[in-house]
Order: C-alpha cells, then structure tokens, then sequence
C-alpha cells in the first residue's frame, strides 16, 4: 500500500514537471510567465486606456472603421513598425498609411498628454489583443523611442 502511494506521488511529481516543461517551451509563454504580474498590470491598465483614448476610432475590437480608420487587429503596419507606433500614439500621424495593402490618410491626432508609461500600458495592450502577441512593451524602449519620433506636434 505505502508503496503504492509514493508511486502516485512520483507520478505526479514527473507529470508535473513534464506539463511545467512544456508550457516554458510555448512561444511567448517564456517571456510572460518571467514577469506575469507587471504584464497583466499594463495589459489591464493599457485597456482602459484604449478605451479612454483610441476605441471612438479603431472599436474595441481593433477592427477599425472602414476605410477610415486602420485596424489594430491582424495589421502589417504594427507588426513592421512598433517605434512607429509608439511615436504615432504619443504625437499623431498624417499622410498615407498602409494597413494590409489599404490606404488610410485621415490624420490621427496625437495625445501628447500621456506619459512613457501609459504608452508603453496601451501599446502592451494592443500589441497582445485580438490575436496579436508580444512580449511587454518597457517603459526603458518607449522612453528611448519616443526621444527619437521625427514629428513631435
Ligand atoms: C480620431 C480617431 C482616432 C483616434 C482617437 C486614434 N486613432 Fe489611431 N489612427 C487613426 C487614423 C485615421 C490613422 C491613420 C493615420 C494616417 O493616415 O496617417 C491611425 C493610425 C493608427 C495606427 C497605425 C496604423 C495601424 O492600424 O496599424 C495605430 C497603431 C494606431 N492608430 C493606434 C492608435 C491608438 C493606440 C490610439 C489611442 C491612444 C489611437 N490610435 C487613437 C485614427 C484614430
């Protein structure tokens, strides 16, 4: 009997750590399980404010509105430029802009007002919703991008 129960428990212990094994081999699980708790706060934080601040335009589901406003889901244009994005976010954009061969020119206006680390909150949120994924997006990165935008309005 009392063998049986250390058998069990060595089973558990090896399925545990197999499970364990596998989940740190996912893609993106890695990076995200190291700091699990600093990127839950930027995505929970980064999501209000989107909701605050960009939803009106790109819906809170990321689809945009037609050929107005671009779509944050599935986009080209994030996945190839993220200094970009970080820049546009903080002081707006103007002119054509490509999103997954579609051209948008309406100018999206800056919000000058949010600080490195609320930029860094909304583009962890909307670089990890709808089906896109990234690691956290360090306030260090968006300082240092931001220093860097060509048009600061
Ligand atoms: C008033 C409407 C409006 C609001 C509010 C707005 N945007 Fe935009 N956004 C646009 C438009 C229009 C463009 C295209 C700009 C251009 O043509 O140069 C754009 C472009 C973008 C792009 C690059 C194109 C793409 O789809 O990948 C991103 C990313 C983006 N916006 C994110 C945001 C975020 C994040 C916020 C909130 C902080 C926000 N926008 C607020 C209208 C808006």
């Amino acid at each position: 009997m009392k063998t049986r129960i250390r058998a069990n428990a060595i089973a558990l212990i090896l399925v545990t750590f197999l499970v364990s094994f596998f989940m740190a081999c996912v893609p993106g699980n890695q990076e995200r399980s190291g700091d699990s708790i600093k990127f839950q706060q930027y995505y929970a934080e980064g999501e209000r404010l989107y909701k605050a601040y960009c939803s009106n335009c790109h819906q809170n589901d990321g689809t945009g509105l037609r050929r107005l406003y671009p779509p944050l889901v599935n986009s080209d244009f994030m996945t190839q430029n993220l200094n970009e994005v970080l820049c546009i976010i903080k002081y707006g954009r103007k002119g054509e802009l490509w999103v997954n061969r579609i051209m948008y020119n309406q100018p999206m206006k800056g919000n000058p007002g949010l600080t490195e680390l609320e930029v860094a909150e909304i583009a962890t949120y909307i670089y990890n919703s709808w089906g896109n994924v990234h690691e956290t997006i360090e306030v260090a990165e968006v300082a240092s991008v931001l220093a860097s935008c060509e048009d600061k309005e």
